[in-house]
């Protein structure tokens, strides 16, 4: 199953309608985007489809921690698939990925709030809560000030989507040192981002 087909079988697993119709109402007119979309300039899923690849395993992640603590699972996936979202309007890509204008202007954090917050609009008697809780996670989701996000988490859900999203994130960018890594030790070498070398899986 090609990644577009496996988010479209995990749309249709979503229970709230309100949820279902705003996905929906978000990802179909983007698919041609989505479909190609690296998730970063360089630091992690920087490849065509990169970016759904990321999207796929947060929420994927995120379905799980939702069913280990009890919170509400149709939310979280929704903040898990939708937390990137702007990245199509953040990157320009071709030849090479760049900010683009809004990109480097409003960032991806803000962008995706502008994105849910017209959607919800169009959805005549869309929840507010329900708009609330999920602009928080969208805004949140970078877990600090520090790293860009204007609120810290403040809900469960957010909690867990903003450890999903960082450990996806630095899982993608161990992965890739390793297989980079031309030397013949059992460590790699140093990963300036993360600040420390890997051991190498099967290298002894
Ligand atoms: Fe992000
Ligand atoms: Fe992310």
């Amino acid at each position: 199953m090609d990644a577009w087909s496996e988010l479209q079988a995990r749309l249709a697993r979503v229970e709230n309608p309100w949820i279902a119709q705003l996905l929906s109402d978000i990802l179909l007119p983007r698919e041609a985007k989505l479909r190609i979309w690296p998730a970063a300039v360089t630091v992690h899923h920087a490849y065509p489809g990169g970016l759904l690849d990321h999207i796929l395993k947060v929420g994927e992640t995120c379905e799980a921690l939702a069913a280990a603590y009890g919170v509400d699972r149709d939310l979280l996936f929704a903040g898990a698939v939708l937390h990137d979202i702007a990245k199509l309007d953040e990157l320009t890509t071709g030849e090479s990925t760049a900010y683009s204008r809004d990109g480097n202007l409003i960032g991806h954090v803000t962008l995706g709030v502008l994105i849910v917050r017209e959607s919800t609009t169009r959805l005549d008697g869309f929840p507010e809560d329900l708009r609330a809780r999920l602009e928080h996670l969208i805004v949140s989701h970078h877990g600090s000030r520090q790293l860009g996000s204007p609120v810290e988490p403040m809900t469960i859900e957010a909690l867990i989507l903003s450890a999903a999203d960082d450990l996806d994130a630095k899982i993608d960018q161990v992965r890739r040192h390793v297989a980079d890594d031309e030397g013949e030790g059992e460590f790699t070498a140093f990963h300036p981002r993360l600040r420390r070398a890997f051991l190498k899986p099967g290298v002894r």
